[in-house]
């Protein structure tokens, strides 16, 4: 397909940039990338719509927070078939993020370390791209577009509160589910607010602000079990409506020591951590609440994987920079033609 002869013809140049300039070069693209998606019809297959708890993904594979932190190429994400589509993370003020460099790839591991620390143009900017895409009638059709919030730098985390109700004011009745990140390990003190009273405090204001529309929570994998047990407790009771696990992660699994740099580890060697943490989630939230399984999903396989253990969908960030654009529509082809020849969806994840 032209668009991923297009991709691999030109990320060789690419992966010799720094991440981050590849990445802003890739974004200048993503007009030119919806078109040629949409020529090639890379939506998946009607058979792999799941049920997310209150909202149905188009397919099972997502795109995870980070990657479109501003809204900007919303329309291009749900041509290339992701089945949900996650912005931000966006913060109550605009900011910077971190001192670059501060994304790097570990090719070799199919990996990424990132220390961006919430780049984003904030909250009331991300609501400027939904409310124009809203009135434009080109929000996606059966892709939800979910808004992540986390906590501007500059804000200290005894008025966290304040700061994620002054992203959701602004972002209230436009986006089909809030995401509240308290778990990426970048922005100090951040990780703090995963436990039991700030979270409860911290729930309890930003699930009765969302006004009906539902809110996420999104974990860590460097939490204990017994942790994310609490928090996965305190999410039920606060009427959450489901959970994501998880983030990047701050240890240095099944590496070789070259990964040297500060910041969260993501990809194929996150997704050992990622699977045994989301399995002790699953369990916690008992089928209260449906779990959103993160971490190296790379293959149809890594989605059957988490299927199995209980997650109801799953998403994706890294193994999207070394797959490319034709990555989702691969994966969700694969999966529809497996379920054709077991029977439905249910009946593969069931084998
Ligand atoms: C460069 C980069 C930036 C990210 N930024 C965010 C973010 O802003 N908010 C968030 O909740 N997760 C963020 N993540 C974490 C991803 O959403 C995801 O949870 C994690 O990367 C694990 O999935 P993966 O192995 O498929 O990448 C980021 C990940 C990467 C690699």
């Amino acid at each position: 397909m032209l668009l991923d002869t297009l991709y691999k013809t030109v990320r060789p140049a690419l992966f010799r940039m720094d991440a981050e300039t590849a990445h802003e070069r890739t974004f200048a693209a993503m007009g030119v990338a919806r078109v040629l998606a949409e020529a090639a019809g890379m939506r998946p297959d009607p058979s792999l719509a799941c049920k997310v708890g209150p909202l149905t993904f188009a397919g099972p594979v997502g795109l995870a927070a980070g990657l479109d932190k501003n809204g900007v190429a919303i329309r291009t994400w749900d041509a290339l078939g992701f089945g949900a589509i996650e912005l931000g993370t966006v913060t109550g003020q605009a900011q910077p993020g971190n001192e670059r460099p501060r994304l790097f790839r570990l090719v070799e591991e199919r990996a990424l370390i990132n220390r961006m620390g919430f780049n984003n143009l904030g909250a009331a900017a991300l609501a400027a791209q939904l409310r124009a895409l809203r009135e434009a009638g080109h929000w996606p059709r059966h892709a939800p577009v979910g808004a992540n919030l986390g906590k501007s730098k500059v804000v200290p985390n005894e008025e966290a509160v304040a700061d994620y109700l002054v992203s959701l004011a602004a972002l209230r009745g436009l986006a089909d589910y809030f995401v509240v990140n308290v778990s990426s390990p970048n922005t100090p003190g951040l990780r703090a607010l995963q436990e039991k009273e700030p979270l409860e405090r911290l729930l309890g204001a930003v699930v009765p602000a969302a006004a009906g529309t539902p809110v996420f929570l999104k974990l860590a994998p460097d939490l204990t079990d017994d942790a994310l047990v609490e928090a996965v407790e305190v999410a039920v009771q606060a009427g959450c409506a489901g959970i994501l696990a998880t983030n990047t992660t701050l240890s240095r699994p099944g590496t070789t020591g070259r990964l040297d740099q500060a910041g969260g580890l993501s990809g194929a060697p996150l997704a050992p951590l990622a699977h045994a943490k989301i399995a002790v989630v699953v369990r916690a939230a008992a089928g209260r609440v449906p779990v959103v399984g993160i971490g190296g999903v790379a293959t149809a396989d890594d989605v059957l994987a988490l299927l199995r253990l209980g997650c109801a969908a799953t998403q994706l960030y890294t193994a999207f920079i070394y797959g490319g654009p034709a990555l989702i529509a691969g994966i969700h082809g694969e999966l529809a033609r497996r379920a054709r020849e077991a029977g439905g969806l249910e009946r593969l994840i069931a084998r």
